[in-house]
């Protein structure tokens, strides 16, 4: 059937929007010049054709994307508010009652839906026909921006609505918030590549949510629960908790704590329990959503200014507290960034005894003024980090002195501190030690990494005894650990406290073991800057071999051009890491470093992807929900088999495997005449035994 006019005006509307983020905004454009004027051509056409159905929105209105940098803004059909807060159990009283009252309830039930209320960012997706075309943060509530591109990657969200009676038009809002553990292994790795790290949960599902590479967004791991709804064209259920049950009818999640009250103690009683739960849940909550359950009463009572009058958030209790500040000291990471720290008097916040709180870097004490001596305002941010919030001004010693940010790195060597300097050629907030391997503090957090558990691994080697063993100056770089066994009838370890024979001899058979290395936790544990697990990962299945890997690096470094550009078509692997590289073997220190820790260990060639299959040197992209493979594993065994995986189709996409319920992707696939392949097709293209039933 052909479409009708509307229906291919907004399709080209998509494709053009599409393609000006992969040209303007990604730099990565999908079809040539002559292709996109074809489309904006047709679209022109078509809308002077039309005239009722042109648009301020469209295309042909505005000159391109907006700049690399920002997303293109959304106007929400029906704007996202907030809520009003209650803090105490009157409160909650008081919003019963004058809800009671707007309502003139005598005896009738009032029903409230009780929801924890999540510590993440809201994000509003819009469906038209079943297909998510659009998903907007909130913005200003007005406003949003468009991360349409970044939303598609997430698990929560599907890309197309399922339940059988979905209205035309659907708005689905939610949270987006990343776990607690994913947090944390979040920043390790942040850290591990000497990226910046990020302060709380909620900020870093925002940092990941608004990525210009959707690639980024797709390596995070964000969820969505889904509670509320903007524009619909018609209501599928009547009341809140209907509403959620639909939600999930068409494949969202929503809170599995979400209660039904029906009286202020059942509501009270809520908000005692979720407290209480609050430390066990892997994810951030700051108090309890109520909400009027009938939605024919809730659009009775409306909104005051840019509340609704039908629910409130009932906050938990904050997890502050005041102490003083003792001394603010500077600590050395392994690429030498400097992080100041406020040594704080010992106090209990939330549960738990707090000495430390991070401070950031020179602009945050500058920002706050915080002085050794005075008194400040903590909080344990996310459950996780403690943070100084404010100085409490009135309870400043008379004699208290701005802190003066050192200019000379800590270490002996007293290395001057430079500033990072960002993309833009601004000045980045981040101050480094440039003493680099010279510094003791950089060497020391160096093997620090090198032994950790993702990198060289080695039992009874630790964090704290390889500092022990560095600061007795019995290892002083990486290849000394495998030379302690031989040096140890002059070390005599076993004389140490602490150790014994057994314990010593231990030591060294694990060493011993060790001395075999994969080739992606060798690159790992050199600790260059911004080679993360992924990266090295990513660098090992592209050179197959520490030799063919470390000479590349090694050409980099001298200016080699078509070395560059090499590395650069891999996956995975763009400038800034390329730059890094180059600049790690450009320094002679760190080439005798690799050099004398080579002589010690026998470095493994990466698993080469296999040029046996079907699939060898084709691009695939995945889409929908397979049935045999998860898209994890789905991605490795075409990895594996030597595919390349692409998240979006092109002209260039060979296969596309499709699942049940795929959606734009499929439908892009069609129009460009790509192969779409079933699940079952894609594994009988694989050497036979490929998936034995979960190889
Ligand atoms: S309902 C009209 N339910 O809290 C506003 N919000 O200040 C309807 N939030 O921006 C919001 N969990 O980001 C609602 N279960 C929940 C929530 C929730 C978290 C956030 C949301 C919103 C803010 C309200």
């Amino acid at each position: 059937m052909k479409p009708s006019a509307a229906e291919r005006i907004a399709e080209l509307r998509r494709q053009i929007a599409y393609h000006n983020y992969r040209y303007y905004t990604l730099d990565d454009p999908e079809i040539s010049d002559a292709e996109y004027d074809r489309l904006m051509e047709e679209l022109r056409a078509l809308e002077a054709e039309h005239p009722e159905l042109a648009s301020p929105e469209s295309p042909t209105q505005r000159v391109g994307a907006p700049p690399s940098g920002k997303f293109a803004k959304v106007r929400h059909a029906v704007p996202m508010l907030s809520l009003d807060n209650a803090f105490t159990a009157e409160d909650v009283a008081a919003f019963v009652e004058r809800i009671r009252r707007f309502l003139r309830l005598d005896g009738e039930q009032l029903v409230f839906t009780a929801e924890p209320k999540i510590d993440g960012l809201s994000l509003s997706l819009r469906y038209e026909r079943g297909e998510l075309v659009c998903g907007a943060t909130r913005g200003d509530g007005t406003q949003g921006e468009d991360v349409t591109a970044n939303v598609r990657t997430l698990k929560d969200i599907p890309q197309k609505l399922t339940a059988h009676d979905v209205p035309e038009i659907c708005e689905v809002r939610g949270e987006v918030y990343m776990t607690k553990s994913a947090f944390l292994e979040l920043n390790r790795q942040q850290a591990a590549a000497g990226r910046p790290l990020f302060a709380n949960p909620r900020n870093s599902a925002a940092g990941s949510l608004r990525q210009l590479d959707p690639n980024v967004t797709a390596s995070r791991p964000l969820g969505f629960f889904a509670y509320g709804w903007g524009e619909m064209s018609r209501m599928p259920a009547r009341t809140q908790s209907g509403m959620l049950e639909w939600f999930r009818s068409c494949g969202f999640r929503t809170n599995p704590l979400i209660r039904v009250c029906r009286s202020l103690d059942e509501m009270l009683a809520y908000h005692r329990e979720m407290e209480l739960q609050r430390g066990t849940l892997d994810y951030d909550i700051d108090g309890v959503v109520y909400k009027v359950d009938r939605i024919d009463w809730q659009e009775r009572l409306g909104f005051v200014s840019r509340n609704p009058r039908w629910a409130v958030a009932h906050k938990f209790p904050a997890q502050k507290a005041t102490t003083v500040v003792r001394a603010i000291e500077i600590q050395v990471g392994r690429t030498g960034a400097l992080t100041p720290v406020a040594k704080l008097e010992p106090v209990t916040v939330g549960g738990v005894v707090v000495s430390n709180a991070t401070l950031h870097n020179e602009d945050y004490i500058r920002a706050l003024d915080v002085r050794i001596g005075d008194t400040v305002e903590i909080q344990r941010a996310g459950d996780v980090i403690p943070q100084v919030l404010r100085v409490v001004l009135e309870r400043r010693p008379a004699d208290a002195r701005p802190f003066e940010f050192p200019k000379t790195c800590p270490c002996p060597l007293k290395t001057p501190v430079v500033r990072d300097v960002t993309n833009t050629g601004e000045q980045g907030a981040v101050a480094r030690c440039s003493g680099e391997f010279a510094c003791p503090h950089q060497k020391v957090e160096h093997l620090r990494h090198f032994v950790s558990r993702h990198a060289f691994d080695i039992e009874g080697l630790g964090e704290e005894r390889i500092a022990l063993f560095f600061e007795r100056g019995w290892v002083k770089e990486p290849a000394d650990i495998f030379t302690l066994a031989e040096r140890n009838r002059e070390i005599r370890l076993e004389e140490q406290p602490g150790f014994g024979a057994q314990s010593v001899r231990k030591l060294f058979d694990a060493i011993e073991a060790r001395r075999t290395i994969s080739l992606e936790r060798f690159l790992y544990a050199l600790g260059v800057r911004h080679v993360g697990e992924t990266t090295a990962r990513a660098l090992a299945r592209g050179y197959g071999s520490w030799p063919a890997l470390r000479d590349a690096c090694l050409a980099i470094a001298r200016g080699d051009a078509e070395a560059r550009q090499e590395m650069d078509a891999l996956d995975q692997v763009g400038e800034t890491v390329i730059n890094s590289l180059a600049a790690y073997f450009g320094e002679k220190h760190n080439r005798a470093i690799v050099q004398r820790l080579e002589e010690q260990v026998r470095i493994l060639d990466a698993e080469k992807p296999r040029t046996d299959s079907a699939i060898a040197g084709k691009t695939v992209v995945f889409t929908g929900t397979l049935n045999r493979l998860t898209r994890e594993e789905a991605k490795a065994l075409a990895e594996r088999y030597g595919a390349r995986v692409s998240g979006s189709v092109s002209k260039k996409t060979d296969y596309v495997v499709a699942g049940a319920d795929a959606g734009s992707k499929l439908r892009k696939a069609t129009e460009l005449g790509v192969r779409v392949i079933s699940e079952d097709e894609f594994l009988a293209m694989l050497p036979s035994g490929a998936h034995a039933g979960g190889e």
